[in-house]
C-alpha cells in the first residue's frame, strides 16, 4: 500500500514538473559531408516522415534524399535525379561550381515537387543559359523511378522555389542573379508546364551579399519570406521579411540577421541558406547549411554540411532560432524509430559493408557517387575473369580532366562516397597490371576536378622516381643488395609500376612522391589506404593487401587543397590512361570506409 502511493505520488511530481516530454538532445551536423542547401518537408500523409533534399553540384546521381521519422535517425534513401534522360545537361557542365544549386523540396496534392537550377558556372551571369530551371515531381521518394524528367521554365537567377498560395495561384520565387540584382523575384507559374508570369522584385534583403535561397511560409496571416545573406562564406547569415500580401511590399524583421555564426569562434561556421517545417506537434524546426572549420576557415574537407535548430515561432511573431553548435537542444522530438525504408544505411550506423559493389546495381547503396554520369560499361561488378572484384575500366582523361573544369562525352572513371567522419580510415585493395605508359588506378580524396588528392599505381620509364623527399624509398623495396647498381644496368626506359602522389588545387599542394613499386609487391594485389590522422591531415599509405604490417606511409599532407568551395570531399577509386590510349583495366576489391571520430567542438 505504501509503495502504491509513493508511486503514486511520483508520477505526479513527475508530470507536474514536466507536463509533457521532455526536450530534446541532438548532435550536429544532422548530416555529415557534402550535404549543403538542405530543404525539408513534414510529410503526415506519408507515416508522419520528415524528408530533406541537398545540392550535390556535378556528382551524381544527384539531389539526395533523407528521411526520418523522428529527427534523430536519418537514412539516405535515394535522389531525385538518378537518370541521364531526366536531365542530359548535366554532363555538359563546364565547372567545378557547376551542377545542382539549392534544391527546394515541397509536398503538395500527393506530390513531392522539387525545383532547382542546373547551373553551368562559366557563362556570364546574365546569360540565361547559365540557369537552366527545373522542376521534378514524384509521387514516392522511396522509389527513384517515380521522379519525372526535368521541367524547365525560364528565370535568369537560381534558388527557385514553388508555393501554393490558398487562392489557389501557385508562385515560384528565386534569387536574381545577383550581380546585376541583387535581388528576391518572384512570378505566377505553372509547374506542369514551366510557363511563367511575369517576374517581379518582391524583396532586395538587408544590403547583405547575395540574398539567395529565399522560401515563404504562410502563417498568422502573413507571408513570411526568409533568405540566405552574405554569401556562403564565414558572412553567411538568415535573415527574414514579411507582408500581409505574397506580392509585397515585404517588410524586414528588425531582429536580423536571425540566424548566423558570423564573427563568432564557434567551430561551426558560415551558418546560413536554412528551410523551416514542423513536426505532428505543430513545433518548429530548422535545417541550414554550416561549415566545420572555426573562424579560421583553412579545414574542412566535408565542406558544407546540413545541421538543425529548433525554432520558436509563437502566433503573428517572427520566428527565433537557437544558435548552430555541436552539441543541441530543442523541443521534444517524436518516439525514437529507425524503421525507414529505402535503399541507404542509417546514419551513424558504424558497420559499412567490405564490399558494397558486389551488389547487382551501381547505385546502391545509394551513397555511391560519380561525377556527371557514368559511362555504365566503365564499371563492372563480378566480371567473368575476376569474380569477387569491381572490375572498372579506363577514362581517357584522369581527375583533373581537360581543364579542371569539363570531362567531355568519354567522363571520367571515377566512383566514390562522402568524408562523412573528421577521422577515417577508407581502404582498397587493387588488382591492376597496368601495360601501357600512364596507365594509373588508384584512391582519391577528390573536392572537384580542381581539387584532389591521388595515391596511384601508374606505368612509368624506370627512371622517373622522385628523389627530393625521404619518402621515396619504399622500405619493402630495398631486397636487393646493391638496388643503384641494379637500377645503372637495367634501361632506364623500361616501363615498370610506380607508386605516385599527386595533388591538385589552388593552393600550394607537396610536389608528387614517384616510388617504384618494390619488386617483391609486383603483380600481387596492392592496398591503398587514405586516412584522417587528425581533422588538418591526410595520410597516404600503401602495401601488398592483406598484410597490414608490411603498410607503407607514402606521405602525410594536409587537407587545405580539398576545403574550398560549395562542395565537400568525396573519398574514391578511379582508372585513367592520362590522355593516352591505354585500356587496361584496374580490379577493386575489400572497399572500406571505417569512421573513427566525429569532432563537433
Ligand atoms: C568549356 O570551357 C572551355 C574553356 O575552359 C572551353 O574551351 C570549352 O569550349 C567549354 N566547353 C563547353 C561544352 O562549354
Ligand atoms: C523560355 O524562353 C525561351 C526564349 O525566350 C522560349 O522560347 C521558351 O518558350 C520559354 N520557355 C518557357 C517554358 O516559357
Ligand atoms: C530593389 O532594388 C531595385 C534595384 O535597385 C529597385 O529598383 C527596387 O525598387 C527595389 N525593390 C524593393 C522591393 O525594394
Ligand atoms: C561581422 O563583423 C563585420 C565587421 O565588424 C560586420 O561588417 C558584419 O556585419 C558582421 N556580421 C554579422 C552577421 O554580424
Ligand atoms: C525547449 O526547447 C524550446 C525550443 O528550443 C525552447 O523554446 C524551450 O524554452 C525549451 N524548454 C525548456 C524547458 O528548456
Ligand atoms: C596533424 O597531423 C599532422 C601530420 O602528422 C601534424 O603535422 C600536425 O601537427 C597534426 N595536427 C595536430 C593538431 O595534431
Ligand atoms: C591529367 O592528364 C593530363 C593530360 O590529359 C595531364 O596533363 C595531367 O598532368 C594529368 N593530371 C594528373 C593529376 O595526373
Ligand atoms: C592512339 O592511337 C591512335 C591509333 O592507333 C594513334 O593515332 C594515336 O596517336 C594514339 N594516341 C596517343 C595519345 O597515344
Amino acid at each position: 500500500m505504501f509503495s502504491t502511493l509513493l508511486l503514486l505520488s511520483l508520477t505526479a511530481c513527475v508530470s507536474a514538473s514536466h507536463g509533457h516530454a521532455p526536450n530534446s538532445t541532438f548532435y550536429n551536423p544532422i548530416f555529415p559531408g557534402f550535404y549543403p542547401d538542405p530543404s525539408c518537408i513534414y510529410a503526415p500523409e506519408w507515416d508522419h516522415t520528415f524528408f530533406c533534399a541537398s545540392s550535390s553540384f556535378n556528382a551524381f546521381p544527384g539531389i539526395p534524399i533523407h528521411a526520418s521519422k523522428d529527427l534523430k535517425n536519418w537514412k539516405l534513401i535515394g535522389h531525385v535525379l538518378n537518370r541521364k534522360e531526366q536531365l542530359p545537361r548535366l554532363a555538359e557542365t563546364n565547372r567545378s561550381t557547376s551542377g545542382i544549386w539549392a534544391p527546394a523540396l515541397r509536398f503538395h496534392d500527393d506530390t513531392f515537387w522539387l525545383v532547382t537550377t542546373l547551373v553551368d558556372d562559366d557563362r556570364p551571369k546574365e546569360d540565361s543559359s547559365r540557369w537552366d530551371n527545373i522542376i521534378f515531381k514524384g509521387k514516392d521518394p522511396y522509389n527513384g523511378k517515380s521522379w519525372s524528367n526535368a521541367v524547365h521554365f525560364n528565370f535568369t537567377g537560381y534558388g527557385t522555389e514553388p508555393f501554393w498560395d490558398e487562392d489557389g495561384k501557385v508562385y515560384i520565387t528565386g534569387a536574381h542573379a545577383w550581380q546585376i540584382g541583387p535581388y528576391i523575384q518572384q512570378a505566377e507559374a505553372n509547374l506542369e508546364t514551366g510557363e511563367t508570369g511575369e517576374w517581379r522584385i518582391i524583396w532586395n534583403g538587408t544590403g547583405g551579399m547575395a540574398p539567395e535561397g529565399p522560401h515563404i511560409y504562410r502563417k498568422d496571416g502573413w507571408y513570411y519570406l526568409p533568405a540566405a545573406e552574405g554569401g556562403t562564406g564565414l558572412g553567411h547569415m538568415v535573415t527574414t521579411a514579411r507582408s500581409k500580401s505574397i506580392s509585397g511590399p515585404y517588410e524586414s524583421n528588425p531582429a536580423n540577421p536571425v540566424l548566423t555564426n558570423a564573427n563568432t569562434t564557434s567551430y561551426f561556421q558560415t551558418v546560413g541558406h536554412h528551410d523551416l517545417f514542423h513536426d505532428r506537434n505543430g513545433n518548429w524546426w530548422a535545417v541550414a547549411l554550416s561549415t566545420r572549420s572555426g573562424p579560421e576557415y583553412l579545414h574542412y574537407p566535408m565542406g558544407r554540411e546540413t545541421v538543425m535548430t529548433a525554432v520558436s515561432w509563437p502566433k503573428g511573431k517572427w520566428p527565433t532560432f537557437t544558435s548552430i553548435s555541436g552539441k543541441m537542444s530543442g523541443w521534444p522530438m517524436p518516439p525514437e524509430t529507425r524503421d525507414i525504408r529505402g535503399i541507404g544505411y542509417p546514419l551513424g550506423q558504424r558497420q559499412h559493408p567490405r564490399n558494397p559493389h558486389l551488389h547487382p546495381q551501381i547505385h546502391s547503396p545509394a551513397h555511391l557517387t560519380h561525377w556527371r554520369f557514368p559511362i555504365p560499361s566503365s564499371y563492372t561488378v563480378c566480371p567473368p575473369e575476376k569474380p569477387y572484384t569491381l572490375r572498372l575500366t579506363p577514362s581517357t582523361l584522369n581527375l583533373t580532366a581537360l581543364n579542371g573544369n569539363y570531362a567531355g562525352p568519354g567522363g571520367q572513371t571515377f566512383i566514390s562516397r562522402r568524408q562523412q567522419h573528421t577521422l577515417f580510415t577508407f581502404t582498397v585493395d587493387l588488382d591492376f597490371t597496368p601495360s601501357r605508359f600512364e596507365e594509373e588506378a588508384g584512391v582519391t580524396a577528390f573536392l572537384t576536378q580542381n581539387h584532389h588528392l591521388d595515391l596511384g599505381i601508374v606505368l612509368l620509364p624506370r627512371g622517373s622516381a622522385t628523389t627530393t623527399t625521404t619518402t621515396t624509398t619504399l622500405p619493402g623495396g630495398q631486397q636487393k643488395q646493391n638496388p643503384d647498381e641494379e637500377e645503372e644496368q637495367a634501361d632506364p626506359d623500361e616501363l615498370v609500376p610506380h607508386v605516385r602522389f599527386k595533388g591538385e588545387s589552388y593552393v600550394p599542394v607537396p610536389k608528387s612522391v614517384v616510388v617504384p613499386v618494390p619488386e617483391g609487391w609486383r603483380g600481387g594485389k596492392l592496398m591503398l589506404e587514405i586516412r584522417a590522422c587528425n581533422a588538418t591531415h591526410y595520410a597516404f599509405s600503401v602495401g601488398p593487401a592483406g598484410r597490414r604490417s608490411l603498410m607503407q606511409r607514402v606521405l602525410e599532407v594536409s587537407n587545405e587543397p580539398v576545403s574550398w568551395g560549395f562542395t565537400g570531399t568525396l573519398l574514391g577509386i578511379y582508372v585513367t590512361s592520362n590522355g593516352r590510349n591505354g585500356t587496361t583495366p584496374a580490379y577493386f576489391l575489400n572497399w572500406r570506409y571505417v569512421p573513427q571520430e566525429q569532432f563537433r567542438d
